[in-house]
């Protein structure tokens, strides 16, 4: 694992657009494994705006999600494929057939889980997963548990993680108590991984992870196992490591 301490989240974020940038140019038909929340949100406006400076292009580029919120759909402003839309693709040159995310209103949700499980294995595999990491140690919405989630499942959210999110919805009420989530054995075939970590808020659990071992009641702590691990975190995130 290798630990990238970087300067401010404006610095994590270029580095992060870096690592992702090269993977592109390397490989520009290269599978992403992508997140939503707070954290990925600069590294977004780097990568549009690398695009729009011509220095980088999306056209080849086939892009995977981590996970979705069960019930919401497409246009609902707090589903994660209306963030991703919002946030990145919109914004650059993928072509929207190469983006994929567990589809929320799925009649059939195991079916669902399934179906995305099997996608993951017909795209190739993925060449580079971000990840964030949840102030419950969760990645994906993989939660504190006895053993680690293998494959793409439906989970339910727990209460913390539900008051985290609240935070985009008018009320905690309005949050979807169950999601679909890559599983963490998902997660782990991955080729590259990149953990983005800002705010002093996830300086603890950022701690527990790096000086832990692994075990699911810290699901972030599969990372431990992964042979290709880059974390970047910035400072206030770093400040509860030596
Ligand atoms: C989002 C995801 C979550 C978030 C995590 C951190 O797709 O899978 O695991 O990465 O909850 O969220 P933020 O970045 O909002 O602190």
């Amino acid at each position: 694992m290798k630990l990238v301490r970087c300067e401010s989240y404006e610095d994590m974020s270029a580095r992060a657009a870096e690592a992702i940038a090269g993977t592109v140019r390397l490989k520009p038909d290269c599978v992403l494994g992508l997140a939503t929340g707070s954290t990925p949100l600069g590294l977004y406006e780097e990568l549009a705006a690398r695009y729009e400076a011509g220095e980088l292009s999306f056209a080849a580029v086939r892009t995977v999600n981590l996970d979705e919120y069960v019930g919401l759909g497409p246009d609902h402003p707090q589903s994660y494929r209306y963030f991703m839309d919002k946030n990145l693709f919109s914004r650059v040159d993928i072509d929207p057939a190469n983006t994929h995310l567990p589809d929320g209103l799925a009649p059939d949700p195991d079916a669902e889980a399934g179906r995305y499980e099997e996608l993951l294995e017909a795209l190739g595999g993925v060449d580079l997963q971000v990840l964030g990491l949840g102030h419950n140690g969760h990645i994906g919405f993989n939660e504190p548990d006895s053993v680690f989630p293998v494959r793409t499942h439906l989970t339910r959210l727990s209460d913390s993680t539900v008051r985290a999110n609240a935070r985009f919805f008018t009320s905690p009420q309005e949050v979807p108590r169950r999601a679909f989530t890559m599983g963490v054995g998902s997660i782990m075939r991955a080729r590259r991984i990149l953990l983005l970590v800002s705010g002093g808020s996830k300086a603890e659990i950022l701690r527990d992870v790096l000086t832990g071992q692994a075990d699911p009641r810290l699901p972030a702590s599969a990372l431990l196992l992964h042979r290709h691990v880059t974390v970047m975190a910035d400072r206030d995130a770093l400040r509860c490591l030596p």
